[in-house]
């Protein structure tokens, strides 16, 4: 027994948790995803796995993302990422109500199926569904040969490395860049991009791993800010745009392994229901970065404070409007807007981590859950 506790120590790198392991890994499979697949000197993108498509991809209609849990998540951004720099259409759905509503599709569709594990089954089961309706299956998976892997036509693994811990962290950025690679890919193709543009996205997506690595510096901060609040029943997360499915994982990864209560919602939908439960005890992150938004999200910080909500806001370096409203600022470095979430979501994933630790929780296995969901 003394031996496997030691290589679980070992295997868990020096780390407490493979959760906390796997936030701080970020940086380096983030370089993995993106490994010989584009060049930000030579302004290329090369998703190897689509070549042999690129034509059916490049002329597609429309997408249909599907998956479930964090990939869903991964999945909203996919679509806000698709569709703001291709023009494509996509629609997303959690794979579950996909495989039993009849859906529409047809040839003409590219399905995306987003899995870690490759081996959730109502993941699985609306592959299968798409395949019969002759549609184009594309996977982003992270387990080499994993079911879905094999079930696709056409996709990218993910190279995050092995995911122990439950709840899924670098596994969902590593999905995300997948997905933004392959929308600059298609909107490349189409025209819908200028060369300059995409040089500068491929730069700064370039730099995000330095750029999350001074994100996890704020470590310490966020410890005393969970502190403060790990005996709060309830969270709220907020964030507009391309960080509204980023308080959709804020409170999912609290929920997972805090247990306390936490919905994400976009940010002007608070007055239409959220806004009822604040008062001094309801914590509200607010995802703040300087985006298009900025205006609009400082509007609704006021709206939580005029109420007594404590603000936890994530903002960029240097926003003196937003510090002086929130009770706690955490600040993180400024990237272009489409790359926001993969700095965005560091500080909630270490959120919830710290908040669960401090609960006495399993950290890497939570009551009730499974790493992978293989039966319905
Ligand atoms: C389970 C896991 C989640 C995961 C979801 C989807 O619920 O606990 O972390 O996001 O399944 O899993 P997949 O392997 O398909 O991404």
């Amino acid at each position: 027994e003394e031996l496997e506790m030691s290589l679980e120590a070992i295997e868990k790198g020096g780390f407490d948790h493979f959760m906390l392991k796997e936030i701080y890994e970020q940086p380096k499979v983030l370089e993995d995803a993106v490994r010989g697949r584009m060049s930000a000197e030579d302004g290329w993108i090369k998703l190897g796995g689509v070549s042999e498509y690129i034509n059916k991809i490049n002329s597609a209609k429309r997408f249909i993302i599907t998956a479930c849990g964090t990939s869903y998540h991964a999945g909203l951004l996919g679509e806000y990422l698709i569709e703001e720099l291709s023009r494509v259409p996509v629609e997303v759905e959690y794979a579950s109500e996909f495989r039993y509503r009849n859906p529409i599709i047809s040839e003409n569709d590219i399905v995306i199926a987003i899995s870690q594990s490759g081996e959730t089954a109502d993941t699985l089961a609306a592959i299968e569904i798409a395949k019969e309706r002759q549609a184009l299956i594309y996977g982003i998976c992270n387990v080499i040969g994993s079911s879905i892997a094999r079930a696709t036509h056409a996709g990218s693994y993910t190279h995050a490395g092995p995911e122990i811990g439950v709840a899924s962290t670098k596994a969902f950025s590593t999905q995300v860049v997948i997905l933004t690679l392959l929308a600059l890919q298609i909107a490349e193709h189409k025209g819908t991009i200028t060369t300059s543009y995409l040089r500068q996205v491929l730069f700064e997506l370039k730099n995000i791993p330095n750029k999350i690595k001074e994100t996890l510096k704020l470590d310490a901060q966020i410890q005393e800010i969970a502190e403060v609040f790990k005996d709060a029943t309830n969270f709220l997360y907020l964030g507009r745009g391309v960080n509204y499915p980023v308080a959709l994982e804020g409170a999912l990864k609290l929920k997972e392994i805090s247990y306390i209560h936490a919905e994400g919602y976009p940010a002007a939908e608070m007055k239409h229901g959220p806004i009822a439960l604040i008062d001094e005890q309801m914590p509200v992150v607010v995802l703040a970065t300087n985006d298009s938004a900025h205006e609009k999200i400082v509007s609704n910080i006021m709206e939580v404070k005029a109420r007594s909500g404590k603000v936890i806001a994530i903002v960029n370096e240097g926003d003196t409007e937003i510090a002086a409203l929130a009770d706690y600022t955490i600040a993180i470095p400024q990237t272009e807007e489409i790359l926001s979430p993969l700095l965005t979501v560091v500080p909630l994933q270490l959120l919830s981590y710290h908040i669960a630790l401090m609960r006495g929780t399993n950290v890497d296995q939570p009551r009730n859950l499974a790493k992978s969901v293989t039966v319905e």
